[in-house]
């Protein structure tokens, strides 16, 4: 099966991201959000990471040219009808997540893969909700996507072989190395991470020291390139509640309770680098 367009549904940090890498890797490619104004932000992001890799001597100018032809801007959910591979990368919620996936199994072609990003959610819950469970995979990126060169790819109870290695290829084609994984929650990347950043959060809690304190420990100490409270407003703390909340209720594990302050800040709208404040505040 040969895939030529791919539609990437969410242009949030992960979005813009993924729809990055697939364009310079000579897809074409929807950039689809709910309005206009998210997925114009998303498409400046991926301008501006260009422009400084132009700068950087890393990019052509001829090829970021190419790279932005192959970008489309979306906000219908229509386009879907036009994509071979469809990659949903919204928000880390069950019941936004399977109704997209209902929606695209009714608009896709029946060649179509739908991929989800998600960090932790069973793909074989979002497959469950389609008439094609065997061609829906979760392709987990990493974050910031231009950089990380991981690619978790999660194989559904269902997903077939061939839809596997189709991911995989695509997966290489963007230059990231895929590892396979089978479907538990967290997969094997949240599952280890986000308790180390759960127990961070509780360390800050409990008073143990300052959050410049714990994320020097671990930065020194254990040659993290981020400390974990850095960390995790860098992925979002709205996104790291939901994932210690899907490990805590698919293990049926206190090990995995979720910091009350992770939950005090995530009430207050403090999401971490997005909202400009989170453990530290961003101008
Ligand atoms: N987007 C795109 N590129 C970025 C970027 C971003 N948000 N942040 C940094 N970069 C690029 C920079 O442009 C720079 O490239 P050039 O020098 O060629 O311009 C390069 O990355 C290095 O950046 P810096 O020198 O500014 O900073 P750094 O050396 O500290 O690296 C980092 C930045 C790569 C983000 C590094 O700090 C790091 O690896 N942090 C840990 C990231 C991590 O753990 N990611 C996984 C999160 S968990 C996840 O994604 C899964 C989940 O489900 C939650
Ligand atoms: P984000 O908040 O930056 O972006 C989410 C985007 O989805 C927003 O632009 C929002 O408008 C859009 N959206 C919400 N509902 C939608 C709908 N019904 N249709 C179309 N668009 C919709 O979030 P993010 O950090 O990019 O995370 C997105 C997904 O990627 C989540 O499942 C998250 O768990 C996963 N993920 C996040 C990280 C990370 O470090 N942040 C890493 C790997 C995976």
């Amino acid at each position: 099966m040969t895939i030529n367009t791919i539609m990437v549904i969410g242009a949030g940090q992960m979005g813009s991201g993924i729809a990055q890498v697939c364009a310079m890797a000579g897809y074409n490619v929807f950039l689809h959000d709910l309005q206009e104004e998210f997925v114009q932000k998303g498409i400046q992001s991926i301008e501006k990471l260009l422009a400084r890799a132009v700068d950087k001597g890393r990019m052509t100018e001829e090829d970021r040219d190419d790279t932005l032809r192959q970008l489309h801007p979306s906000t219908s959910i229509q386009n879907a009808a036009e994509a071979d591979l469809i990659i949903e990368a919204v928000v880390e919620n069950m019941d936004v997540k399977t109704g997209i996936f209902k929606m695209l199994d009714d608009i896709a072609p029946k060649h179509a893969i739908l991929a989800s990003n998600t960090s932790s959610l069973p793909i074989t819950e979002i497959a469950a909700v389609t008439n094609r469970p065997e061609k829906v995979i979760g392709m987990h990126f990493m974050n910031p996507v231009p950089v990380m060169k991981l690619v978790e790819i999660i194989r559904g109870l269902q997903t077939s072989d061939s839809v596997y290695e189709v991911i995989e290829a695509v997966t290489t084609k963007l230059n990231k190395v895929p590892v396979e994984v089978n479907d538990f929650p967290g997969f094997i990347s949240n599952r280890i991470l986000m308790p180390m950043i759960n127990e961070a959060i509780f360390a800050l809690y409990e008073g143990v020291a300052e959050p410049e304190a714990i994320d020097e420990i671990m930065k020194l100490g254990m040659n993290h390139p981020m400390g974990p409270l850095t960390l995790a407003d860098f992925i979002g703390l709205d996104t790291c509640l939901y994932i210690m909340e899907t490990l805590q209720e698919g293990f049926g594990d206190d090990k995995y309770r979720p910091c009350p302050l992770l939950r005090k800040y995530v009430k207050a709208g403090w999401l971490g680098k997005k909202t400009g404040k989170g453990f530290y505040t961003y101008s």
